[in-house]
């Protein structure tokens, strides 16, 4: 790859949707990439993942984004740079809630440093991960992109809420500069290689991660969250979305901005599959897929859970020309290949 084409800079490459991300950027178009990764929550294997997929190499800057000096100075490596996607967060939501000021600051002042690097290098082409958390509990379903925010449920949604405010105001006064927000609802589900997936450091909080590491002996059982909601099996709703539909709209949104195609300057984008699932149904979705009981057993309600929550996706569909290529077995089974294949490598 020549280092004259354009270089889009990902930050937080080595995480979870950023990974794969990447991995579709590689497939899809020919810029350079480069991530930045300090590994805070992930880890320089990754990239050894990256390159056994797609065969392809990527450089990694190992810079805390939150620390300008620092980033300023990794920066000036990166040639040509043309577009950022800006990944890198901190994303528990009961660790925000238990530490509200790391989610503030790591999250915020990651954001407005990677924006003064945008400002100072001229990069036009910005794409900013925000969250369904960020509508909070909705009164009507599905909720699209001008349902208005509910209260944030915890500091991780607020910090998303802000981060959007940031973005789009910061896009509103600045001329040339173009934003794509993208609201993921449940992304879930592995590299269909199973080669490349979510890396959980300590117990999983989410659900599929919960699963697969149950099913493969690591944890002992699942509890399912309450089964007494108003639901039509009790348990709670949520628009699961594969992570490489996920990177695919991204590689969409970046060309959608480098080709001018936007409407407005900063455009908001839910991505979902639009179809909301039950965990119980996520669950028989596994036992199908793995060809095994999962041990599970019905719990209390869990604090701060929506109810029930799912995407109009009929704006990503028409503007980016965007669809869903995977569905919910695929995104149970692409995860139990990569619990297996990490087991495999250890
Ligand atoms: C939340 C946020 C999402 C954020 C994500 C990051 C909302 C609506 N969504 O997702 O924006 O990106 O956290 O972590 O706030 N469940 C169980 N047992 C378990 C684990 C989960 O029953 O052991 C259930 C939960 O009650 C929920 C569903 O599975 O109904 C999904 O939970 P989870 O995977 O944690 O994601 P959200 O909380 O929906």
């Amino acid at each position: 790859m020549s280092n004259q084409n354009p270089t889009i800079i990902v930050t937080g490459g080595a995480g979870y949707i950023g990974s794969h991300t990447i991995i579709e950027l590689l497939k899809q178009t020919d810029y350079n990439i480069v991530s930045i990764d300090n590994y805070s929550n992930s880890t320089s294997k990754t990239f050894e993942r990256i390159q056994a997929i797609t065969g392809r190499e990527v450089k990694n800057l190992n810079v805390d984004i939150c620390n300008l000096e620092a980033l300023e100075l990794a920066i000036e490596q990166v040639k040509n740079p043309i577009g950022i996607i800006h990944f890198a967060a901190f994303k528990s939501v009961p660790q925000s809630v238990a530490d509200p000021l790391l989610y503030y600051h790591n999250n915020i002042a990651s954001l407005v440093n990677i924006l003064k690097i945008s400002k100072a290098l001229e990069i036009s082409n910005f794409i900013f991960s925000s969250s369904c958390s960020v509508y909070g509990n909705v009164e009507s379903l599905p909720v699209t992109e001008q349902t208005p925010f509910s209260k944030a449920e915890s500091p991780y949604a607020h910090t998303k809420q802000m981060g959007e405010e940031i973005v789009e105001n910061y896009t509103k006064f600045s001329s040339g500069f173009n934003s794509v927000l993208l609201r993921y609802f449940n992304p879930v589900g592995a590299h269909p290689t199973g080669f490349n997936g979510e890396l959980p450091r300590n117990r999983p909080d989410n659900l599929v991660p919960y699963i697969t590491q149950t099913a493969a002996g690591i944890l002992q059982q699942l509890t399912v969250f309450g089964d007494d909601y108003n639901t039509r099996d009790g348990s709670c709703i949520r628009d699961y979305i594969h992570v490489s539909d996920i990177a695919d709209a991204h590689v969409k949104a970046l060309n959608y901005l480098i080709e001018n195609k936007q409407k407005a300057q900063n455009t908001i984008f839910n991505l979902g599959t639009g179809e909301g699932v039950s965990v119980l149904e996520a669950i028989r979705s596994f036992e199908k897929v793995a060809q095994q009981k999962l041990n599970y057993k019905i719990g209390p309600r869990r604090a701060g859970d929506v109810i029930s929550i799912y995407a109009n996706n009929d704006l990503v569909k028409r503007e980016l020309n965007w669809e869903p290529k995977y569905n919910l077995d695929d995104m149970m089974l692409s995860a139990w290949k990569w619990q297996m294949h990490l087991k495999e490598e250890q």
